[in-house]
């Protein structure tokens, strides 16, 4: 079920918006009568979620860009603001992850993910703000739980989303006196997409008890979290900067458990 809120005349800006979580808040803003720019680095992603969200709602634009390469990121921006005018929400989503153990991973896997997480969501975030509206727009960036739940086999994506959390903070601080705010979403497991396929637990007796871990036993859906995404773009978020919401039924409180267990299983 997708809140009822009113973005006409709105400019909102998805980066890593054409798959996944971070498409389905596109489409919920869509459908909420904004005008929705998606970016990402595969031209086939990019033209399929812009079919797909013509059919939704109002005007769509797309831009190709790696947030790895800034000057790309900021050619995105310009070209969408070009169109519709100044952003007045941000989503920053893109991500990547495996699941490796650190004295496997390769400096350069390490590196792959810390650049799209960590480097990618400063580029986009440092070559939006020429173009955010202000005083008004909200930036809203896409975390997870590695943030600040130590996960075994991804040393690369914990440091990364731990850091996208201070950039969260910091530019809370920074920008608040020009009026934007900025704030994250940090989603437990959301189903069908492809975080969830490539962490998740691989068989149904692990799929259940994965289940069991949330407090209210059930995964989450993308409505769940584009719904949070348009409140804390709405006035209704109005006083409210700097704030990391989980949206993930009490997940990440309970894996605090399973993560002090592993770290003792392993001695330390
Ligand atoms: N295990 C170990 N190392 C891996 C790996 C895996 N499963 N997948 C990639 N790597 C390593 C590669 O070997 C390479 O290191 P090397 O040069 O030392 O061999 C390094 O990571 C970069 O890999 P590459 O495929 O060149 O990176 P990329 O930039 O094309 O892709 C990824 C980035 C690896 C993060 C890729 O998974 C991706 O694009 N993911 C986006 C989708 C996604 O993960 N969605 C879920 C979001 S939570
Ligand atoms: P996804 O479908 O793979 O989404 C990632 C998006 O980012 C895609 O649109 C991808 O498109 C884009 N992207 C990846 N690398 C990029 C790059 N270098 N430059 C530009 N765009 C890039 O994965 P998802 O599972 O929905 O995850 C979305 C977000 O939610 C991520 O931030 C993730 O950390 C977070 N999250 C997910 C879960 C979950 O259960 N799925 C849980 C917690 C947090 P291209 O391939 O076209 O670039």
């Amino acid at each position: 079920m997708q809140m009822n809120l009113d973005f006409h005349g709105r400019h909102v800006f998805v980066f890593g918006g054409t798959t996944g979580i971070n498409f389905g808040i596109a489409q919920a803003f869509a459908r909420q009568g904004a005008a929705v720019t998606v970016a990402s680095r595969k031209q086939e992603n990019v033209d399929n979620a812009c079919r797909t969200l013509s059919d939704v709602g109002g005007p769509v634009h797309g831009a190709c860009a790696d947030v790895r390469d800034f000057d790309a990121v900021g050619r995105a921006f310009e070209s969408a603001v070009g169109r519709f005018g100044p952003v007045d929400v941000l989503v920053s989503g893109a991500a990547g992850n495996f699941l490796c153990a650190a004295r496997d991973m390769s400096s350069n896997g390490f590196r792959a993910v810390v650049d799209i997480d960590l480097v990618g969501t400063f580029h986009v975030l440092r070559q939006a703000h020429a173009h955010l509206r202000k005083p008004g727009a909200a930036v809203i960036n896409i975390t997870a739980p590695q943030s600040f739940v130590p996960m075994r086999y991804q040393v690369h994506a914990c440091a990364a989303k731990a850091g996208v959390d201070q950039l969260t903070r910091v530019l809370a601080l920074e920008w608040g006196g020009e009026g934007i705010r900025v704030n994250s979403i940090s989603p437990g497991p959301i189903e069908g997409t492809e975080g969830f396929r490539k962490l998740m637990a691989p068989t149904p007796e692990d799929h259940a008890a994965a289940r069991g871990h949330v407090p209210l036993q059930r995964f989450g859906s993308l409505d769940d979290i584009s719904n949070l995404a348009l409140f804390l773009a709405s006035p209704y978020a109005s006083y409210i900067s700097g704030a990391l919401i989980p949206c993930d039924g009490g997940g990440a409180i309970e894996s605090v458990k399973p993560a002090l267990e592993a770290a003792s299983q392993a001695g330390l």
